[in-house]
């Protein structure tokens, strides 16, 4: 969360920040809330027609979907290489491709935070605290276990994003954010299906 300072009036010359961390919505954050961090620095005022608490608003919920695409692609990479099995090449191969789109979604991610003028998280130890999802801990390596793992996460993702598509528009008066995540859901759509189509049952 960033909260702005104002300057001489023709912009903001300081921000004071703390960790993003502390974006984690309806938590009580306790002491922490009060251990600004000052950063001296020249930030443009942003006139874009969104007041500074939708902003926030929209920060809050992008940093949450992060850390659920940092941790889903951390899983991606696991299974493309502990698979075992007669599929092996294909399955390490189908993981490859879904991983290198959600990297690609991860930047598109905390770019759009950065758009709209917060920071995006960008540590693990923050990913774990904010993620809706769990880290696997299998021991298996078949490829249909890593698929219907992968399959629940991506849905999980879905229903969140879907959940936030008209409150974007409607709460936060941010429709770029609400096109934004649309567009993300549609992707994790097709993820979803080519995850699905590979079950056996
Ligand atoms: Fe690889």
């Amino acid at each position: 969360m960033i909260r702005l300072e104002h300057g001489n009036g023709s912009g903001f010359k300081e921000a004071r920040i703390f960790p993003i961390l502390d974006l984690t919505i309806g938590k009580s954050h306790g002491k922490r809330d009060k251990k600004w961090i000052t950063l001296k620095q020249n930030i443009m005022k942003i006139v874009t027609g969104m007041v500074e608490t939708n902003r926030q608003g929209v920060a809050k919920v992008l940093a949450k979907n992060l850390a659920d695409e940092t941790v889903l692609y951390i899983k991606t990479k696991k299974a493309h290489w502990h698979v075992e099995g007669a599929d092996f090449y294909d399955k390490h191969k189908f993981f490859e491709f879904q991983f290198k789109q959600l990297d690609e979604i991860m930047d598109s991610v905390a770019e759009r935070i950065r758009s709209i003028g917060h920071y995006a998280p960008a540590t693990l130890k923050s990913y774990l605290n904010l993620t809706h999802l769990t880290e696997s801990e299998s021991e298996r390596n078949d490829s249909q276990g890593f698929i219907k793992e992968l399959l629940a996460d991506h849905e999980r993702i879905i229903i969140d994003l879907r959940g936030h598509i008209k409150s974007f528009t409607d709460d936060f008066h941010d429709a770029g954010s609400s096109d934004f995540i649309t567009s993300l859901m549609i992707t994790h759509e097709k993820m979803a299906w080519f995850l699905r189509s590979h079950l056996t049952k």
